[in-house]
């Protein structure tokens, strides 16, 4: 029964969609990463289109590499990179979904 109840619970939160975003990306960039709006733009400039910024991310979410990163290289000799995500591909793929939707311009203007 408490085990179901969890399940229905984790369930629950994980249907919001948009809330492994918020959970995940925005909680810890709030604290200690930066701007999420402004990286956002950067990797848009850099990948241009949906498909190869979702590609970017989904790989430096998995595997950051400083060579890839788009970060000021002074940040990234002083900080260093992240860790890999934790999560599953599955809800790592929800959350760059819903950074996309939050911030994408096309569709936008018109
Ligand atoms: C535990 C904290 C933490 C979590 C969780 C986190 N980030 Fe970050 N993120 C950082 C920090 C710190 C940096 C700067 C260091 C770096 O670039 O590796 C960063 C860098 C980035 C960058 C720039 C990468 C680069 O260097 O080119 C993007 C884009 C980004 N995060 C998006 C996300 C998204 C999307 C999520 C959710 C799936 C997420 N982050 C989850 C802490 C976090």
């Amino acid at each position: 029964m408490v085990r179901l109840l969890i399940t229905a619970i984790i369930l629950v939160s994980f249907s919001k969609g948009g809330d492994i975003y918020h959970q995940n990306c925005v909680n810890c960039h709030k604290i200690y990463g930066p701007s999420l709006k402004k990286l956002f733009f950067d990797y848009l400039l850099v990948y241009s289109s949906e498909r190869r910024v979702k590609k970017a991310l989904f790989e430096y979410m998995k595997n950051p590499d400083p060579k890839k990163s788009l970060m000021p290289k002074e940040y990234i000799r002083q900080n260093g990179v992240k860790k890999p995500s934790k999560l599953s591909d599955e809800a790592l793929k929800k959350a760059i979904d819903s950074y996309w939707n939050r911030y994408k311009v096309i569709g936008k203007i018109k």
